[in-house]
């Protein structure tokens, strides 16, 4: 969507994965405050993302949402301008349709201009509208009546598609939002992980600046999955310029989930200028070696063990599209280091069961 935002992935925080329902103004004033704590603001983390149950179940006698008096008792504005002091961004939930996937709340759907106009209001600068409970008209009708209410508002809000089974977004979403759910909601752990990553490589062609494929939110550091699957969950998302939307308890991170979701080369990678998505380049049963350009000739590569077994993974330049006489220097993104041996035409390297290797390819110039 041609509105200035997400010209690389967004970066930040969801309360979904972790909370579900169980949030409320204290959650969201720590998380702020340990996202800059951690440093992961200065890596980029900046949205503060409230998802679903925020709402009163009605409108006051003007039809405006109400924040739950219960849980957000001194309101959303209130929570924005705190996030905001951080040097942070707040984002909110909403749906185009009659209630929220919860039903503890109203969606927008008759409410568009009214509703941006309370976001704006209120200093959000971020909306996930999600497809529940609508009226059965096809989301290419209600889904750009909210990017047109948010656009008149004038204010600058990040617009994130959370459609994935009607018509399928990636096709139509470019024109209508920054980002777009490509896949049915992750759950933590490895067979849901990896199925995500799957159905969001089909579309890869269709991400850009302004405009990525979403396979839904992060799960690192939820408990559900190992330090090696964890890794590449998020090495996987970071190639294909997904959202990095942190899903866990960011007050209460370990070192082991700070070092994946803090690793400086990774996120790099997700932001890189050149915003094209990674795809699977070479699929052998459980061997697969998936990569992408990056800025400045260099290219990313993953090599990605799906199976039960250590394997040995070998990236040829045929697959990854270097030319073939092509001498280059690799970085290993997990290991910090860049490797003494120059590799040409190929590279080659053990990797372990449901593990990856990350490099960042540089050709040497002769
Ligand atoms: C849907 C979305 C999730 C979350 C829930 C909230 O399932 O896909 O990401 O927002 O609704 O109810």
């Amino acid at each position: 969507l041609a509105n200035g935002l997400g010209i690389t992935p967004p970066m930040g925080w969801n309360s979904w994965n972790h909370f579900n329902c169980k949030i409320d103004h204290n959650i969201i004033t720590e998380t702020a405050d340990a996202l800059v704590s951690t440093g992961l603001a200065n890596l980029g983390y900046h949205y503060v993302n409230i998802d679903d149950c925020w709402a009163e179940l009605t409108r006051d006698d003007k039809g405006n949402l109400v924040a739950k008096k219960s849980t957000f008792p001194s309101g959303i504005k209130a929570l924005a301008d705190y996030v905001h002091s951080k040097g942070l961004k707040l984002g909110i939930y909403s749906d185009a349709g009659y209630f929220t996937c919860s039903k503890t709340m109203p969606g927008s759907l008759g409410h568009e201009e009214q509703d941006a106009k309370t976001f704006a209001s209120w200093g959000i600068d971020y909306l996930k509208y999600d497809n529940c409970n609508n009226d059965g008209s096809k989301p290419t009708i209600r889904y750009p009546v909210m990017t047109r209410a948010l656009m008149k508002t004038g204010r600058s809000i990040f617009f994130s598609l959370c459609e994935w089974g009607d018509l399928h977004p990636a096709l139509w979403g470019a024109k209508v939002g920054n980002s777009w759910r490509t896949t049915n909601d992750i759950s933590d752990n490895w067979e849901s992980m990896v199925s995500r990553a799957d159905m969001n490589e089909v579309y890869a062609d269709l991400a850009r600046p302004g405009g990525w494929n979403d396979p839904d939110m992060l799960e690192v550091g939820n408990g559900g999955m190992t330090k090696d699957e964890y890794i590449s969950h998020f090495s996987i998302w970071a190639i294909s310029k997904a959202p990095l939307l942190l899903g866990c308890d960011v007050r209460n991170t370990t070192k082991e989930t700070l070092e994946i979701i803090g690793n400086k080369e990774v996120v790099a990678i997700n932001q890189d200028s050149l915003g094209v998505q990674a795809k699977k380049v070479r699929m052998e049963g459980d061997i697969e070696v998936w990569a992408g350009p990056l800025s400045d000739y260099r290219t990313v590569v993953l090599l990605f063990n799906r199976g039960p077994q250590p394997n040995a993974i070998t990236a040829s330049w045929d697959d990854i599209g270097i030319p073939p006489s092509t001498v280059v220097e690799a970085r290993d993104l997990w290991q910090h280091e860049t490797l003494k041996t120059r590799f040409v035409g190929n590279l080659t390297a053990i990797t372990n069961s449901h593990a990856c290797k990350m490099y960042v390819l540089t050709p040497i110039m002769s």
